[in-house]
């Protein structure tokens, strides 16, 4: 069985990730400092703790096992923050990205997966987004993102590093057998906190302007199961382990669902009254942010399967529903 060294595989889509990679005949390895990430959801192989900066610790890791490819999904990853305190996002997002990159290269380990996001994109010039659109990212969380997928492309130019970046748009959704759900903390993401407030644990629902240019007047989002992410990685490490090139994905629906949408699918699956507000729009929301992803279809082979929001919504109630206050211990 192969080695996959999971950077971050405590979080919300690594964990998940790791199960799928058991799943398919793969033994992950967590790297994880559980900053945000929870133990209880590192399930499929070994857990070592520790910051991915630690070039100590990524030496011991590469002697003890041989691995044949890195999947990076460790950031920080709260855009609001990314702009009052910058230099802690470049830090972690940025500058540990570079030593985990060049410790690998050390070892000769040259496949490498990075979660990037739509974020390098900013506000959308055409809709939907493809991979030519420009990249003009209007925060440093997705100035954060941009930068490594430049220092990637360098990095293979100059040493011959091969990856794939998968540029995701809204990860949602549960595990569809219930082990692992979103538990950020803070949770900023519409779904859970739609569903947190069908249990009661909040009081409304806030909508963040209902005057934008769509067809009810709330911002329209491309929501992606984390079940699906998770397929397009698998995709993209057989892509590189056979000696196919690399590249960028977009990873989204194709299908974008606005704010109220969501509130009423919730409403249907959960059958709760989600009591909703109307409150003041944020700065730097655009109103539409949806996805093309023809590349991946056709040069992964991606197959979406939980592309309905119903799906989504209805697997994320399972998994908040049998875990209220989140992980065990937490
Ligand atoms: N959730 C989304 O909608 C979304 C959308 C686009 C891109 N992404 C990207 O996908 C990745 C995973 O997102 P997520 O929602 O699972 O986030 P998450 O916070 O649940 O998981 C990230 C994990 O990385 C760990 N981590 C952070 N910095 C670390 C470090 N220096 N050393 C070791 N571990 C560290 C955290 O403890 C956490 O377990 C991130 O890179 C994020 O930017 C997520």
């Amino acid at each position: 069985m192969k080695n996959i060294l999971i950077v971050g595989g405590a979080g919300y889509i690594g964990s998940y990730m790791c199960k799928y990679l058991a799943k398919n005949g793969y033994h992950p390895i967590v790297l994880d400092n559980l900053v945000y990430g929870h133990r209880q959801a590192v399930k499929w192989g070994p857990f070592i703790a520790g910051q991915m900066a630690d070039t100590k610790l990524l030496d011991q890791i590469f002697k003890e096992h041989p691995i044949a490819a890195v999947m990076h999904f460790a950031a920080f990853c709260y855009v609001g923050e990314s702009v009052e305190d910058p230099g802690k996002y470049y830090q972690n997002n940025v500058a540990a990205t570079i030593t985990l990159l060049e410790e690998m290269l050390k070892k000769n380990i040259k496949n490498f997966i990075f979660s990037s996001s739509c974020a390098v994109y900013g506000e959308p010039v055409e809709i939907p987004i493809t991979e030519q659109h420009p990249y003009n990212p209007i925060n440093p969380y997705g100035r954060s993102k941009l930068m490594v997928e430049q220092i990637l492309q360098d990095f293979r130019a100059a040493y011959g590093l091969e990856y794939v970046a998968l540029r995701y748009f809204n990860a949602a959704g549960a595990d569809p057998e219930g082990e692992i759900g979103e538990e950020h903390n803070p949770e900023t993401h519409l779904i859970p906190l739609v569903l947190k407030t069908a249990l009661g644990q909040r009081e409304t629902i806030n909508i963040f302007g209902d005057d934008y240019a769509t067809k009810d007047g709330t911002c329209i989002r491309d929501y992606i199961h984390i079940d699906d992410l998770a397929q397009a990685h698998l995709l993209a490490l057989d892509r590189l382990l056979n000696g196919l090139p690399g590249g960028q994905y977009n990873l989204g629906n194709g299908d974008g669902y606005s704010v109220k949408e969501v509130i009423e699918v919730a409403r249907n699956i959960t059958s709760k009254q989600i009591p909703a507000k109307i409150v003041e729009r944020r700065p730097g929301d655009p109103a539409v942010l949806i996805g093309s992803s023809e590349k991946a279809f056709k040069e992964l082979g991606w197959k979406p399967q939980f592309a309905d929001l119903n799906a989504i919504v209805e697997t994320a109630w399972q998994w908040h529903k049998t875990h209220p206050n989140g992980y065990p211990s937490n």
